[in-house]
């Protein structure tokens, strides 16, 4: 992956970008053995899938345009805070707060952010945990922290935001009011199925436990 930058920083950027690559990785492994933990105490999986990425050169640019600052790799590492990203999908909201916890009680992991549109969702309906973090990437002579965006939320939220994302998108951010007011509902209706499927859950779990006794 190269940036369009000058040549002179060519070499800086393949630098930055070694570090990212290494902190996605990171904190795949930390989520990895999370998820592996969970499974041999709880018997249960807490999440579903994981994703990351690398952001494109072309959206770092743009983001760094948009900020009105010029494309060096030192803006960049930064301002960009989602240069390497992961997105985790769990299936009950309540998993999202515990994976945070869990990843943010880590004693190498500093967290330099945190963003709940869980609690307090996005005005047009965007719902989802989101954490800037930093983890140390050991080098030969050195130790750099490298910031990697984590957003955690559930199958129904992902589902939405996908949505979301692709209509943002044709419409180029000027979606007409109507479909706008119908992701809203959707919104409500995500919100809903979670806290519903959440408690249907602890039902079954409690019952479980009863029969067990
Ligand atoms: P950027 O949105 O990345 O410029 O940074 P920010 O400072 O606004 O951070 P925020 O935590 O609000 O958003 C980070 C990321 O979350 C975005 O890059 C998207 O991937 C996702 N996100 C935020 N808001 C929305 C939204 O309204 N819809 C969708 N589909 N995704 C969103
Ligand atoms: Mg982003």
């Amino acid at each position: 992956m190269e940036l369009p930058i000058f040549y002179d920083e060519a070499e800086e950027w393949k630098n930055a970008l070694l570090l990212y690559d290494s902190a996605l990785k990171e904190i795949n492994t930390k989520i990895e053995i999370m998820n592996n933990e969970f499974k041999l105490t709880h018997q249960y999986n807490p999440i579903e899938h994981v994703v990351s990425r690398l952001k494109s050169p072309e959206s770092i640019a743009k983001k760094i345009r948009h900020n009105k600052k010029e494309l060096t790799v030192e803006n960049i590492v930064k301002y960009v805070n989602d240069v390497a990203g992961v997105r985790i999908i769990c299936s009950f909201t309540s998993d999202i707060y515990r994976i945070a916890d869990l990843i943010a009680k880590q004693s190498d992991v500093k967290v330099l952010k945190v963003k709940d549109y869980i609690t307090c969702p996005k005005e047009n309906g965007y719902s989802s945990y989101h954490m800037i973090v930093s983890v140390p990437i050991y080098l030969s002579n050195n130790v750099i922290e490298t910031k990697v965006e984590i957003q955690i939320r559930t199958i129904a939220m992902d589902f939405w935001a996908s949505l979301e994302h692709k209509i943002y998108y044709k419409f180029e951010g000027n979606a007409p009011e109507r479909i706008r007011k119908e992701l809203r509902e959707c919104s409500e209706i995500v919100s809903y199925l979670d806290h519903k499927m959440l408690s249907l859950n602890e039902e079954i779990k409690s019952f479980s436990h009863d029969r067990e006794a």
